[in-house]
């Protein structure tokens, strides 16, 4: 169908899109450091919208009214989780917004077909390309649009995420994706079978294509459990980016196999990272069943008796005659909006010729990049946030370190208990140094659910409280003795 602007020449749909997959290119390059990544994100909505804005003008894709009423709706929507989301619920957004993606791109192809089909007529065939492309869009769109309502569902806590075998799931993971690549071979083959085929058989092989996809969507992620969900979340983001390029293909668009392919690409690597960070193979991850394995040790067992309490006075005491100290931020700093804090302490010792930096886990938190996003926000510089691999070999030259919300990310059993959920994930290694203080409000264990040997050392200290709470009073404290 023709819009407003689908008398002007070819090459100017071309342009713009040459322009949106340009701007794309350069956005992602800037989002590749903290410094720069605003600027990417402000390049790339430039690029989305010079290629939103080119396609609703050149192709009538929608009456004005009912396109207009949806930007709206849509736009309102965004502009509300905008504001409202927090930080630390982040993953789960990016999770609902990769099941969006994915969903939209197996009801386009889909569109598509029936739109062909409607204007070819059931006397021809549909070509090969568009329903081979089709078919692998339905795949890949259903997987990650339930698969991603599955995962964001557990993050947000609405799905259980206690670990299930993974076993039970393998026997309806296998048999849905047997029947939606059934499906998917009868679309792309029923003119051998068939002749031309009527409407009867052409759609409704795409929609059971979608059906099945969908349920080996959920019974793909729903096995899987506990710290392994940001893995899924990055690879489902890989997904809904190959969705969007094979819809791309079906279309013929090619603003849309420019971005999918980019979110493709860079949620693959994405994905191959964490899987580092947390020492898991995918097929681990996708297979394994997260806690399995796991008899973990009785926290009752590892506490009793172990356990000693500091207060602030007694850390400042520390501080005032420490001369190199790391601070390390978790989760728990990121609930309670302690980064200010935490930045105004590590200000105060380097006032006083104390060598201060920041150790950062690369999956602290409940995202990639949480905590270097809310300590820049505190205005810590990039060059004190360092990563695993270059503070680790320094904690044995380190007085004092402050752990405030972390557990998972500095747990030893990682290195020494292979029964363990979290074994081989590589941690930080702060028992290394002089003193460690821990600040958390209790003993309760991280998202993965194992307890931390680590509060019951002999160097270490629990400085009980909330985050925010218990940093300010440091600062408070230090300032009051050190002025
Ligand atoms: P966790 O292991 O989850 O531990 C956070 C700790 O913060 C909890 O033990 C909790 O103890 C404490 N806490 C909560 N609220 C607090 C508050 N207001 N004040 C003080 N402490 C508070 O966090 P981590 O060490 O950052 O590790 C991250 C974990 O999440 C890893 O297992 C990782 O695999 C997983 N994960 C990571 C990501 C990414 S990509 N970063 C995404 C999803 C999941 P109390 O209740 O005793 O206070």
């Amino acid at each position: 169908m023709a819009g407003i602007l689908s008398g002007a020449p070819e090459s100017l749909l071309a342009f713009v899109y040459l322009v949106a997959g340009i701007l794309f290119i350069q956005g992602l390059r800037d989002m590749t450091h903290p410094r720069t990544a605003t600027r990417g994100n402000q390049i790339s909505s430039v690029g989305m919208f010079l290629a939103v804005g080119i396609t609703v003008l050149w192709f009538e894709i929608l009456s004005p009214v009912v396109l207009a009423a949806a930007l709206l709706v849509g736009g309102a929507i965004g502009a509300w989780l905008a504001v409202t989301v927090e930080t630390t619920e982040m993953p789960q957004l990016v999770g609902l917004f990769n099941g969006f993606g994915g969903g939209a791109s197996a009801l386009v192809a889909g569109a598509e077909l029936v739109d062909q089909f409607n204007l070819l007529g059931a006397s021809v065939t549909l070509p090969l390309g568009l329903t081979a492309t089709a078919a692998i869009a339905g795949i890949i769109g259903s997987v990650t649009f339930w698969g991603s309502l599955v995962a964001a569902g557990k993050l947000h806590g609405l799905v259980g995420d206690s670990p299930v075998s993974a076993n039970t799931g393998h026997g309806l993971k296998i048999v849905s994706l047997l029947v939606a690549v059934l499906a998917g071979l009868f679309l792309i083959l029923q003119p051998e079978f068939l002749g031309t085929a009527p409407l009867a058989s052409w759609i409704p092989s795409y929609w059971a294509l979608v059906v099945a996809a969908s349920l080996l969507g959920v019974f793909l992620v729903v096995p899987i459990g506990g710290a392994d969900m940001p893995v899924v979340i990055a690879l489902l983001n890989s997904y809904s980016g190959l969705a969007a390029a094979t819809t791309g293909f079906v279309l013929n668009n090619s603003v849309l196999i420019i971005a999918g392919t980019l979110v493709g690409a860079s949620g693959l690597i994405l994905t191959v990272i964490m899987c580092e960070s947390m020492n898991r193979s995918l097929t681990n991850v996708l297979f394994g069943g997260f806690g399995e394995s796991g008899e973990t040790e009785d926290m009752e067992d590892i506490y009793e008796g172990n356990i000693t309490e500091t207060s602030p006075e007694e850390v400042v005491m520390l501080l005032e005659i420490a001369q190199r100290v790391v601070l390390v931020p978790g989760y728990g700093m990121a609930v309670a909006q302690a980064q200010h804090a935490f930045a105004e302490l590590a200000e105060l010792l380097e006032e006083n010729d104390v060598d201060v930096e920041f150790g950062i886990h690369p999956v602290a938190g409940r995202m990639p990049g949480h905590m270097n996003a809310l300590l820049a926000e505190a205005d810590v510089s990039y060059e004190k946030m360092r990563e695993l691999e270059e503070v680790n070999p320094t904690f044995s030259k380190t007085d004092v370190v402050i752990i405030s919300g972390a557990n998972d990310v500095v747990n030893p059993l990682a290195n020494t208990d292979e029964s363990s959920p979290i074994a081989g994930m590589p941690v930080l290694n702060v028992s290394e140094a002089q003193n460690v203080i821990v600040n958390k409000r209790s003993l309760s264990p991280g998202f993965s659910g194992v307890p931390n040997p680590l509060f019951a050392n002999d160097n270490t200290s629990m400085l009980f409280g909330d985050a925010k709470q218990s940093i300010q009073d440091l600062v408070g404290e230090y300032k009051e003795r050190t002025s």
